[in-house]
């Protein structure tokens, strides 16, 4: 079962990468930012405007309150009055609609922009990044990080601006009633930020533990589903279930503790806003007895001390959101600018030697292994049919992924027509080569999109006529639907057999100068063995093709034109099955196999 790894100890996201400023990291925002300057700009225009129509409120309430208690209110003054409030409040309602679409929207196009950056960057790296980055980091970073960066775009951007404007315009109407009030009135109002800043904090902390349970949550779920039938073999149902259930308890404690903060919080707003209104009746109460303000100041007051509240709140939760976004931006902006370890040259025109790979003194490690899995290669690879084998282990796989620029090469030491690899584009030369990986990848798609994969634009009788060298048509035909039958997750409707033919078949149907069978066929009976060689050789008939086929089976290596025997990456025997028979080695391999015949 794959665990998923925590973030802490994967090297991607910690590690030796130096800080980078944020002038930097807002280079990797700014462009959108600009880009959409104009319907940022008027998303904030309304902003403001709402915030301002607001604060006019208190101000008619003031006017009434006054003209009632000095006794001159007319019933007309108090209906246009009256008017005005409601004529405010259905365009705050308007306004608010549009700076919503504007800037929340904004912050949307962001996230998408960002998403499909990240995306395409990704799709670009090699298999070294793969191997760094779990899957589950990878869709983290989609997931939570650009998230934390759109609410940082959005929300904390609007509550930033709308906080100052709101904090600012009633303390100036505040001060202009009465300063020594005004400062009452605000000696909790610290508090109020210490704690929103503390709780809020807290709050993230918290709401990122319920994220990465979740994350373990649904990671678990999908491992136990795509390994259902080794758990269903080993009769692992119960344990599974009850390690589920665990971890969907833990679940429910993190989104406890979620609770308990949200809930502390409003509260507390409340509580400090209401000390603040404490202070306020009293010392505002007096002044009002004392005939140094009227009662429709200290009315308005008592609103305007109301709007600074949620100015103070957000305060703290701003100062959160904008860290998270930054730390997220910062993790964004180190994915975005790994380059992939192979090197891509420009395209160029090729010539058509015979010889298509040439390799050099070909030694290559793995990164972070011990030992080098292939030291000095010398091999080339021309036309017809190149058979390999060797123990597992010996290097076969890295050999065929090293020639499909899977992994960095040093310079000088594999060549492709001629021209150092490290010199080409990568895509042009994986262009000349089908592959036919070791384990099959096959999709929950029908049996001709799988096998078209690699030319979407083939007909379906070029798909048919695939499916027949690959000796795998009369099984598509058994089946309910044919061609268009739907082959399930990974081709769980099929048998291992099937599903290498198929791979087989879709490398066929590309039709490219060298096709690459990473013992692909490990998996097919032995008659139909011979089928499928043949489906492979009429394929290539007449055609100054390549093909490397890896394989254990001596039935198919004798067809082969030259052998080559590896043995911990090296390459320790070559030439024709005949030659190979001295090798003790690749006798006892042929032995075994014909007494097992
Ligand atoms: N991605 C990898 N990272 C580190 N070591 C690897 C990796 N893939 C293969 N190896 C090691 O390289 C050696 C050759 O493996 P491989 O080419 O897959 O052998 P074969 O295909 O002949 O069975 C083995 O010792 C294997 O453990
Ligand atoms: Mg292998």
């Amino acid at each position: 079962m794959t665990g998923p790894r925590s973030g802490a100890d994967s090297g991607p996201t910690t590690g030796s990468v130096p800080e980078v400023d944020l002038r930097t990291l807002l280079q990797v925002v700014l462009p959108v930012f600009r880009e959409h300057r104009l319907r940022l700009g008027l998303g904030f225009l309304a902003l403001v405007t709402v915030d301002f129509l607001q604060l006019l409120i208190p101000r008619f309430v003031k006017s009434a309150v006054d003209a009632l208690s000095a006794a001159t209110a007319t019933s007309a003054q108090l209906l246009k009055l009256s008017g005005y409030v409601c004529l405010v409040a259905v365009i705050v309602a308007l306004l608010r609609f549009i700076w919503r679409n504007l800037i929340i929207g904004f912050s949307r196009i962001l996230e998408k922009k960002l998403r499909d950056r990240l995306f395409a960057h990704i799709l670009r790296m090699d298999q070294p990044f793969f191997e760094q980055w779990t899957t589950g980091d990878l869709m983290a970073h989609a997931g939570n990080d650009l998230s934390a960066i759109q609410m940082a775009c959005g929300m904390g951007l609007v509550a930033a601006v709308d906080a100052l404007v709101m904090s600012t315009a009633a303390l100036a109407f505040m001060l202009a009633i009465s300063v020594k009030l005004t400062l009452i009135a605000l000696l909790p109002m610290p508090l109020l930020i210490v704690c929103t800043r503390v709780l809020s904090g807290r709050l993230h902390h918290r709401f990122n533990l319920v994220q990465e349970q979740f994350s373990l949550l649904t990671e678990f779920a999908r491992a136990t589903l795509v390994s259902i039938r080794l758990i269903k073999g080993y009769t692992l149902e119960q344990f599974q279930e009850r390690q589920f259930a665990a971890l969907g308890a833990q679940y429910v404690r993190s989104n406890l503790k979620v609770a308990v903060i949200q809930g502390l919080l409003f509260p507390i707003a409340t509580l400090v806003g209401n000390v603040g209104m404490l202070l306020l009746l009293y010392y505002g109460g007096t002044l009002v007895i004392e005939e140094r303000i009227s009662i429709g100041s200290f009315i308005a007051f008592v609103s305007y001390l109301y709007m600074l509240i949620w100015p103070m709140m957000a305060v703290g939760w701003v100062a959160n959101l904008a860290q998270r976004g930054a730390t997220s931006l910062r993790r964004i902006y180190r994915l975005l600018t790994r380059q992939p370890l192979v090197t891509t040259g420009p395209t160029q025109p090729l010539p058509a030697t015979a010889t298509i790979y040439s390799c050099r003194k070909l030694t290559f490690t793995y990164s972070g292994a011990a030992r080098p899995a292939m030291v000095a290669v010398d091999l080339e690879i021309g036309p017809g049919l190149l058979g390999m084998t060797g123990r597992t282990g010996s290097g076969k796989s890295t050999l065929c992924k090293l020639l499909l620029r899977m992994y960095p090469v040093a310079d000088s030491c594999l060549f492709f027509r001629g021209r150092d690899v490290n010199l080409l584009s990568q895509a042009e030369l994986r262009q000349c080569i089908a592959y036919v990986s070791q384990e099959p990848v096959l999709f929950a798609d029908t049996i001709a999109n799988n096998i078209a994969f690699g030319r979407p634009e083939a007909t379906m009788a070029e798909i048919e006529a695939a499916g027949q060298a690959a000796a795998i048509d009369a099984d598509i035909r058994s089946f309910n639907g044919g061609y268009g039958a739907i082959i399930g997750e990974r081709g769980v409707k099929l048998s291992g057999g099937q599903r290498q033919r198929l791979a087989l078949a879709r490398a066929l149907l590309c039709d490219r100068p060298m096709l690459i069978i990473d013992d692909a066929l490990s998996a097919i009976d032995v008659e139909t063995e011979q089928q499928v060689l043949e489906g492979i050789l009429t394929t290539l008939a007449g055609k100054t093709k390549t093909v490397l086929l890896v394989s254990h089976r001596v039935n198919v290596l004798r067809h082969c034109d030259r052998i080559v025997l590896l043995d911990e990456g090296r390459i320790v025997e070559q030439g024709r099955h005949q030659d190979l028979l001295a090798n003790p080695f690749y006798l006892a391999m042929v032995e075994k196999q014909q007494n097992h015949a």
